[in-house]
């Protein structure tokens, strides 16, 4: 028997971000390493970046974004289904910071998962959502990208500390039968280059001690100048594919979100598809390279500078470790008009509440399993 195929489409209905307040400086940089302004601006585009205090990790930050993305999707916790975080900094190698993310939101009829696919993981983790919301699977999904890079770089390397940034963006999904949200994808890898961008310690292959640890494993190694020459090849070209595979020419895209990593790069990119900087979501220069958050933290930004409208066409495209790169052609669209608003803070007070209450009741399980035991 042939089922009917319905046409679902997964939009974008809800957006934010969260970054830390303490922000660091070129100045503030040029006092740790020896470097100077002038050559990072010119160099990278970048003037100051933000980083974690004490009391951020990766899960708050997502926690902060997606919060404000259902916010304005105007959806609860207790609606969403699949919570993906992609990061490449998690808050350990297990539990997933999804997870963590999950019982802080109060997301209880939600799975949760990281992926993990460096720069490129928003990408990857917007599609992997948008399928699962498009076969029917969900109805409501979270994605996050998030990152608190500033704990895995080595700040006496000036070649990688003044690169990066921390922060957190998410998206809101949702089913709808109009066309909306990611309308084709391109999604690549090349392991061949993974030693070219890599945090080699702290995996199976290099656990943790004491020589691992002397020796910097557990810091990003990169090389620099190939892991440049790579994102200016596979910019402008995976753009150009998704956007032929949307159907769509160069043209008809509004804007173009790229991974902010080295503004040469994003340049790189523009020249390789014929269009103006003005066509680009650029705020490399106020964040640095926030990873996997780069990409939702420029929507967000340009969502609210109103240069990103609704039924207007985007890219987003963004290359990693891996190596990965992917691009994305999206319909943004926003929230439901007919949605009433909601208040997020009641499930968080409540989802604190429940966590610590379950956590007391497994341990009085234990205690009265623990009983029956006979050793
Ligand atoms: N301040 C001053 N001088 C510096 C600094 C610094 N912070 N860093 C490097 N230099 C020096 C180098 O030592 C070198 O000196 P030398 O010629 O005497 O050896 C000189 O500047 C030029 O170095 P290059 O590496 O050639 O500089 P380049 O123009 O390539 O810029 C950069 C370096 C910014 C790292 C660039 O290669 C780049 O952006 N690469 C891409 C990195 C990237 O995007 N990484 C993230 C990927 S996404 C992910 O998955 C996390």
């Amino acid at each position: 028997m042939e089922l009917p195929v319905a046409d679902i489409y997964a939009h974008i209905t809800g957006w934010g971000m969260s970054v830390p307040e303490k922000i660091l400086t070129n100045d503030d940089l040029a006092k740790m390493v020896d470097t100077n302004d002038k050559w990072i601006r010119e160099r990278t585009g970048i003037h100051e970046r933000h980083i974690a205090a004490k009391d951020e990790t990766t899960a708050s930050l997502a926690t902060e974004a997606a919060v404000n993305a259902l916010r304005m999707a105007k959806l609860t916790p207790a609606e969403v289904e699949l919570i993906v975080v992609s990061t490449s900094t998690p808050e350990h190698i297990f539990p997933s910071t999804a997870s963590l993310v999950q019982d802080r939101l109060g997301a209880e009829h939600a799975g949760a998962f990281d992926l993990s696919a460096a720069c490129t993981g928003f990408i990857f983790a917007l599609n992997m959502a948008s399928q699962a919301i498009r076969s029917g699977s969900v109805k409501n999904a979270v994605v996050i990208g998030a990152e608190t890079l500033s704990r895995f770089v080595d700040w006496t390397d000036r070649n990688t500390c003044i690169l990066f940034g921390d922060g957190a963006g998410a998206f809101v999904l949702q089913a709808r039968d109009d066309p909306g949200g990611v309308l084709s994808s391109v999604m690549r890898s090349d392991g061949s280059g993974g030693n070219l961008l890599s945090l080699p310690g702290g995996g199976s292959a290099h656990p943790a001690t004491n020589q691992t640890v002397e020796q910097g494993a557990h810091f990003i190694h990169m090389n620099g100048r190939e892991v440049f020459r790579f994102a200016t090849r596979v910019m402008a070209a995976s753009s150009r594919e998704a956007i032929e595979k949307a159907g769509l020419e160069v043209e008809d895209i509004q804007l173009i979100i790229p991974h902010q990593a080295n503004l040469r790069i994003i340049e790189a990119a523009a020249r390789g598809l014929k269009l103006p900087m003005e066509r680009f979501a650029v705020n490399v220069d106020k964040y640095g390279n926030t990873s996997t958050a780069s990409i939702p933290i420029a929507a967000v930004e340009a969502a609210e500078e109103g240069r990103l409208q609704r039924g207007d066409t985007a890219v987003l495209v963004g290359f990693g470790a891996g190596l990965t790169w992917g691009a994305l052609t999206v319909l943004w669209t926003g929230p439901f008009a007919s949605a009433p608003p909601v208040r997020i803070a009641p499930y968080r007070r409540f989802a604190r509440i429940r966590s610590v209450l379950r956590r007391v009741w497994r341990f009085i399980e234990g205690i009265i399993w623990g009983r029956g035991k006979t050793g």
